[in-house]
């Protein structure tokens, strides 16, 4: 197998903690960035290199893409997987922390990908596999600036694909259905604190229950479900342009396509 040189955000915790690993132990070259640091302290035993990365800040990304070429000489892979989810009312979650969550889920996620490309095209070669989500082709109760974001991440990716194809980079898109990390809980409370004291708090509250009992339960894929998929889009020689996987995924985005719209208003609404 080429050994490959790789960036993976969000390495911290959850999906991407163990697609670090898995990389590392497949013997690639695994930088895995993050704000908490010190979580990625026990991937170094596989190899893996904890480097500091805020991607909602220009200099923390500009540093650690730079950090990487000038120690490998080249980048050959860009995992853009940090995200969080905002959950709350359109009406209850403010503008200020609606702009932050497309930050990190859409802006930073970009600003990583302007920092790689110039040595991938130079290179001829490169790969720039993004987490998007089911949630990137269907809406979940309470969870409208999450999505808005993750629709974002694949629009996004439809175009970069087109725009890189004659410089042989590939664009691929992971997208994850309901994955037993902190990602649920995270949702789950920035929903609840929303919604305090406003016209959604019964409902929020109740739908914030629902969504902790889920990612607490046993239905939820496990994460290593996502990094076989990404471990694919890194290796396969033709991987496919979208992964999508785990508990819900296929037959959710199935159903999506097939159903009147209100019918599916009403499956979500009545899920959480
Ligand atoms: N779990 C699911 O059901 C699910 C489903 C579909 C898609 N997803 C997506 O999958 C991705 C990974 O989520 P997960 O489930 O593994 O959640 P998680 O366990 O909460 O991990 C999220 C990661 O994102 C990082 N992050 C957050 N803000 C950041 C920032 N400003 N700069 C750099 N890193 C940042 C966190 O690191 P630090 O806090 O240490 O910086 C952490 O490592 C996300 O994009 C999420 O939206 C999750």
């Amino acid at each position: 197998m080429e050994k490959k040189v790789i960036l993976l955000t969000g390495a911290s915790s959850g999906m991407g903690y163990e697609t670090a690993q898995m990389l590392a132990e497949q013997g690639h070259i695994v930088y895995g960035g993050a704000r908490r640091v010190e979580k990625m302290g026990p991937l170094k035993q596989y190899g893996v290199k904890p480097i500091s990365l805020d991607v909602t800040d220009a200099d923390s990304c500009h540093e650690a893409v730079k950090t990487i070429v000038d120690n490998e000489g080249r980048i050959d892979v860009l995992i853009n997987n940090a995200g969080y989810g905002s959950y709350g009312a359109v009406e209850d979650v403010t503008i200020e922390e609606a702009k932050r969550q497309f930050e990190v889920n859409v802006f930073g996620l970009a600003r990583l990908i302007q920092h790689v490309l110039p040595y991938m095209r130079e290179q001829g070669s490169g790969r720039i596999i993004n987490t998007s989500s089911m949630g990137g082709r269907l809406v979940s109760f309470m969870g409208s600036w999450y999505h808005a974001t993750k629709y974002a991440v694949e629009a996004l990716s439809d175009g970069l694909r087109m725009e890189l194809a004659d410089f042989g980079i590939k664009v691929i898109l992971i997208e994850p259905g309901g994955i037993k990390t902190d990602w649920g809980h995270i949702a789950a409370d920035n929903l609840e604190k929303s919604a305090k004291g406003g016209a959604y708090e019964e409902i929020a509250k109740k739908t914030a229950e629902g969504m902790h009992k889920q990612y607490s339960g046993k239905m939820m894929s496990d994460p290593k479900v996502v990094s076989k998929a990404i471990s694919k889009a890194v290796n396969n020689k033709n991987p496919k342009t979208r992964y999508l996987i785990g508990f819900g995924a296929k037959p959710l985005v199935f159903a999506h396509a097939i159903l009147p719209t209100k019918a599916f208003d009403w499956i979500m609404k009545n899920a959480s």
